[in-house]
This record gives C-alpha cells, structure tokens and sequence, in this order.
C-alpha cells in the first residue's frame, strides 16, 4: 500500500519501524502524516501489518485492552 497523505509507502514506514520501535501513535506522528494533516484512512491497515510483522510497540499502559 501506499499512503499519499504521507508521501510514503508503508514498506517504508515498516522499514523505518523495524529500525526504531516506536509506540504506534508515536510512528504516526513521526513517519507518517496519517494522524495530522492526512486523511487518516492508512492508520487502521497500518496498525495491522505492523501487527503481522510483530513491529507493533504496545503504549505504555495499564489497560489490557
Ligand atoms: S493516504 Fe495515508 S493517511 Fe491518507
């Protein structure tokens, strides 16, 4: 896939995360422009192949859910 809003592909994005791990929001906010000034349609897909590839860092948080 390919998210216009950031002018990336996700195997970029994928390729970035698996260098730093970063908490999701945090990768949205600094590879990609999904969660400011993009359409945001790329967030869900994103978190799933993120997922799939164990690239997925959980937020520091107590709730399990
Ligand atoms: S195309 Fe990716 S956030 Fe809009």
């Amino acid at each position: 896939m390919y998210c216009m809003c950031s002018d990336k592909s996700f195997s970029d994005i994928i390729d970035y995360q698996s260098k730093a791990l970063l908490p999701f929001k945090k990768l949205l906010n600094e590879y990609t422009n999904c969660a400011t000034t993009g359409c945001g349609s790329c967030i869900e897909p994103l978190q799933i192949e993120l997922e799939q590839l164990d690239l997925l860092s959980i937020e520091s948080s107590t709730d399990a859910g």
